[in-house]
């Protein structure tokens, strides 16, 4: 259909377009729950107020209910051009409620409806993320229990370091996990506040109960300037940023499970249910989940991103920039949830090659610092000189193509006069593991003691999650 004026140039008609540009039901779609249960709170709050009869906010109210059902029985027909969730449902509401649907809007705009809308996704989509961290904190943890005793290569610059233990390994990503949490339950702590009431901007002259609307929806309170309450997306900036940092983390760990599947490391295998084939390669078995894990954060970065950018030049209040501020959130969150349940799945049902692991452990003279601490302890060197002296002992048993463990005493000695045989004692890896106990250290008794703590945290937390039915 083109349009007189610039038909000739446009194959569609400027109408269409400015309807491609505009509309947001293709996604906003989504938020037709929470549009509903914030629309209800609104009428009876109406209500209540004196505002509208009881009369009139009961046949909106049952309109409401009954368009909740047809969208839930998929039998709901979304428009186009109606633009967004907003409209469909008051459109649809007008058929069912009759002119009393007309008198839902009274004292509220669609710049507060979307605020209180997006609000309520954000706050429900981050409890569940918070689960889900639970969960996999849960699985990194019993398996950390399991393994504390597991001995494995601990890197720096993916170089063979010193032996740590599979469980401190593990336990470290609960630590990190621990902190994702903390900063989803701080956001949800500031965002609990109900933009609802602020209407356009500068609030209304009506006598609205923003208290009543604010309770009804579980916020701890109303938002209390309205210019803020329509423009503010920082509650949504701050989930997105806790979901990078919590995706930057899963990303570190996937990586790791990559690495460690490979024939080169052999550390440990993923079951057949988190991985693919090669229809070329008959022996690959692929870590896709844990590519997938690494790769989706890219875009949870870019929803962080790409929200700042969007809200970095709005002069206040709303501008439709603001409507920018959805796909990229919701594709983002829904990305993390499913990082976390693939990664849960995995942990739960990694198989752990402990032989290789230990192997691995004991090469790349990983044991020299516990050499160089002997030194110290045993002879009375300075650190330095002890580091010296092991430094020569390393060169020596490089130059042999050997372990430390392997260089015969005359060898040693000749290196250090004074060196006796106990200092094989410290060369093995399992010693070397067991001989660090300093707090937060990898020793397996400081191991599995960091897994109990953890379990039984975990446990007391599980109690304490009220499982909050979601708002909408
Ligand atoms: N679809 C819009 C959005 O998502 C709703 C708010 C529209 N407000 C307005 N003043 N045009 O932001």
């Amino acid at each position: 259909m083109s349009n007189k004026m610039w038909g000739g140039r446009f194959g569609g008609g400027p109408d269409a377009i400015m309807e491609d540009i505009n509309a947001s039901i293709e996604f906003d779609r989504k938020l037709a729950p929470q549009d509903i249960v914030a629309s209800k709170a609104h009428v009876a709050m109406l209500a209540s107020q004196g505002i509208v009869t009881p009369q009139a906010a009961a046949s909106i109210s049952t309109g409401l209910s009954d368009i909740a059902g047809e969208i839930a029985a998929g039998s709901f027909t979304f428009s186009r051009a109606l633009e967004d969730i907003h409209m469909n449902i008051e459109s649809r509401l007008a058929s069912l409620a009759g002119a009393d649907a007309g008198r839902l809007h009274t004292a509220r705009s669609r710049n507060d409806q979307v605020a209180v809308d997006f609000r309520l996704w954000v706050r429900d989509t981050a409890d569940a993320l918070q689960l889900q961290m639970h969960a996999l904190q849960l699985a990194l943890a019993t398996r950390a229990r399991e393994h504390a005793k597991t001995i494995m290569p601990g890197f720096t610059h993916l170089q063979t370091a010193q032996p740590v233990t599979f469980g401190h390994h593990l336990l470290a990503y609960v630590e990190m996990l621990g902190r994702d949490r903390g900063r989803l339950r701080d956001a949800r702590a500031r965002m609990n506040e109900c933009p609802l009431g602020a209407a356009a901007l500068a609030g209304t002259s009506f006598p609205i109960d923003r208290h009543q609307t604010a309770r009804a929806l579980g916020f701890d309170r109303p938002t209390a300037n309205s210019l803020d309450s329509v423009s503010d997306r920082d509650f949504a900036l701050e989930v997105l940023g806790a979901a990078a940092i919590c995706a930057m983390h899963l990303s570190r760990l996937a990586e790791e499970l990559v690495l460690w599947v490979t024939p080169q490391f052999g550390f440990v295998a993923l079951s057949d249910k988190f991985t693919t084939g090669s229809s070329i390669m008959p022996q690959k078995r692929n870590p896709d989940a844990a590519e997938l894990v690494r790769g989706k954060t890219g875009r949870i970065y870019g929803a962080l991103t790409g929200l700042l950018v969007v809200m970095k030049g709005l002069p206040l209040t709303y501008s439709k920039d603001m409507q920018e501020d959805k796909e990229g959130t919701f594709d983002a969150l829904e990305a993390l949830s499913l990082c976390l349940a693939a990664m849960t799945g995995m942990i739960l049902d990694l198989a752990v090659d402990t032989k290789r692991m230990k192997r691995a452990a004991g090469a790349g003279f990983s044991t020299a610092t516990d050499l160089a601490d002997w030194l110290v302890c045993h002879l009375n060197l300075p650190f330095r000189e002890a580091h010296h002296v092991t430094g020569r002992l390393v060169a020596l048993a490089e130059a042999r193509h050997c372990g430390l463990e392997d260089l015969s005493l005359d060898e040693m000695r000749r290196v250090h006069a004074a060196i006796t045989p106990e200092i094989y004692g410290v060369l093995g890896v399992r010693r070397s593991v067991e001989s660090r106990t300093s707090y937060g250290g990898t020793a397996p008794k400081n191991v599995a003691a960091a897994a109990r703590r953890w379990l039984a945290r975990l446990a007391k937390e599980a109690k304490t999650f009220h499982p909050q039915e979601p708002t909408a």
